[in-house]
């Protein structure tokens, strides 16, 4: 079938396939604070890395939620990396509570302080990226009408890595099972991989994606 997009057959499709489509996208569990030192720990699912050099992340807000705020105020974020293990409590900060009521008191998470920014870490998770804000987009439409959604991006400048995931200086990802989020209610996890060779002369991983 094709459909343009605003004219959706909600018979056929009664829920919208569009990030049904473009998964498996990985969770931005991203912990920020606010100048007055209140904690946010919460998921995002359009998360993910758009440069090497600098290194880039970003996750994007559907509406001023705490993240953005706090992201806004400080300028540094720290993204978790959420796993199979951690699902239900990386769920259970995706609750709405009230400003200043922390996340990781709600989910049973203990903290870890982070080494140069101020957002501390979820401390059960392998992996952990320290990062400043280095911009945040207020996402128009195609006729240049503001959206909802704010892309908050910053630069990776710290990297925690649990060792025991580090065999051969190669990091076991698929060990660390990391979750992604699908479509609808749907999850994923990254517990296994093959390896492809980019064409010669295509240049090196470090060139591309
Ligand atoms: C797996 C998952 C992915 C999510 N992805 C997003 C997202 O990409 N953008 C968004 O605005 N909300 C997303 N949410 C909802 C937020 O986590 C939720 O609104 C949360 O309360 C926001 O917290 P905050 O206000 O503390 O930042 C997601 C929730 C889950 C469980």
């Amino acid at each position: 079938m094709f459909y343009e997009y605003h004219l959706r057959d909600k018979a056929l499709l009664p829920h919208d396939p569009f990030k049904a489509l473009i998964a498996p996208r990985p969770v931005g569990w991203v912990s920020t604070m606010n100048r007055a030192g209140e904690i946010n720990l919460a998921p995002y699912s359009f998360f993910n890395a758009f440069s090497g050099a600098p290194p880039l992340i970003g996750f994007s807000s559907d509406g001023v939620k705490d993240s953005l705020t706090f992201a806004e105020e400080t300028r540094e974020f720290v993204w978790n990396l959420a796993t199979w293990d951690l699902r239900g409590q990386m769920s259970d900060t995706s609750a709405p509570l009230p400003r200043g009521q922390s996340e990781f008191i709600h989910a049973g998470l203990e903290m870890a302080p982070s080494k140069l920014v101020a957002p501390p870490r979820v401390k059960a998770s392998p992996a952990q990226l320290e990062c400043k804000v280095t911009e945040i987009i207020h996402l128009k439409n195609m006729d240049g009408g503001y959206s909802d959604n704010r892309l908050v991006l910053g630069q990776v400048i710290g990297v925690w890595i649990d060792d025991s995931y580090i065999e051969n200086g190669i990091v076991q990802v698929t060990r660390m099972k990391p979750l992604a989020r699908c479509g609808y209610q749907d999850y994923t996890v990254l517990d296994d991989v093959f390896q492809m060779r980019r064409p010669a002369g295509a240049g090196n991983a470090s060139g591309g994606g």
